[in-house]
């Protein structure tokens, strides 16, 4: 077997595959298909200080090899997060990553507080295309991302802090830099494209709030030439996502500079897609000949 211990930011995950937040829910549901103390992490369904009711339905849709979700951050409530969720996840020994978000700064500033100490990483949901106010709104901009993530920082003095950046933007480079500049102790990349589908018969988008967020497999090339462009912007580790199905996927991102990556649609398609995806990693890396899935990381050569 080869090595697939990653460490981020000093916090040790068993392997570099992550499940990414909204995908996942808190874990339960997936731990009825399997035990996900096989993962490395889990990133949570974003966490707001109060309980949120998420957009009206239909809020998912299918395109080719994507979907579409507007969900809207429908999610407990930071509280009943820590007093029924996190014991959960506890106990399965999986890296706990608390994707949080907020409609103001101050909401960002006192969820980070709030969990200080308790998750082992923060994810700063900056990037959430499907609400009004705070979510992507204060991701697009390189200032905005700035203060966000460094009053996030000011409330966070025992816990690592990842700022996970929208593709909906006009410069990756810039906004990483940012991240970095406001403090953020790791970039995640990508969230969803903002998009829509059409009904042809009632014309009418299919949403109820008729755009959503793409992701899946067909935005993987896109996905990958924006963590390239992160990981070579920025000092910080940064960890890939966006369309990945696959060992070969996970593969390619962490190449392209990814220190470990993330698995979201996919478990949708397949329940059981990261358990292979570990796995078939581990081959991989067997039949390369390669002892530790660290050196793979940021070893592509342009052309
Ligand atoms: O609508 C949602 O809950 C999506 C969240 C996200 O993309 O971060």
């Amino acid at each position: 077997m080869a090595n697939l211990q990653v460490e981020i930011c000093g916090v040790k995950f068993k392997n570099p595959v992550i499940a990414a937040s909204g995908t996942f829910g808190f874990g339960r549901e997936y731990n009825l298909l399997y035990d996900i103390s096989v993962l490395g992490g889990v990133s949570t369904k974003g966490t707001t200080i109060e309980p949120r009711p998420g957009n009206p339905v239909p809020r998912i849709a299918e395109g080719s090899s994507v979907i579409l979700n507007s969900v809207g951050l429908q999610n407990p409530g930071v509280e009943h997060f820590i007093k029924e969720d996190l014991p959960f996840l506890k106990s399965k020994g999986v890296v706990i990553i608390a994707n949080v978000a907020g409609k103001t700064l101050e909401d960002y500033g006192n969820i980070c507080a709030r969990l200080n100490g308790i998750a082992d990483m923060i994810e700063l949901n900056i990037s959430c295309p499907n609400v009004h106010a705070g979510g992507m709104a204060l991701g697009i901009k390189p200032q905005n991302i700035y203060e966000v993530t460094k009053l996030a920082k000011a409330n966070l003095t025992k816990t690592p802090l990842i700022v996970k950046l929208s593709p909906n933007v006009e410069s990756i480079p810039s906004n990483a830099r940012a991240a970095e500049e406001g403090g953020a102790d790791c970039i995640s990349l990508i969230n969803t494209f903002t998009g829509m589908v059409i009904d042809i018969e009632r014309r009418k988008p299919i949403l109820a709030n008729n755009t959503g967020g793409v992701s899946g497999a067909g935005i993987k090339p896109i996905a990958l030439r924006m963590v390239y462009e992160a990981a070579h912007a920025v000092k910080i580790p940064v960890i890939g996502m966006g369309g990945i199905t696959c060992a070969e996927d996970a593969i390619e991102f962490m190449m392209a500079g990814a220190r470990a990556v993330q698995v979201g649609t996919a478990n949708f398609t397949n329940g059981n897609s990261m358990p292979e995806i570990i796995s078939g990693m581990d081959r991989w890396l067997n039949n390369h000949g390669i002892k530790d899935v660290n050196q793979i990381v940021d070893v592509l050569t342009l052309n």
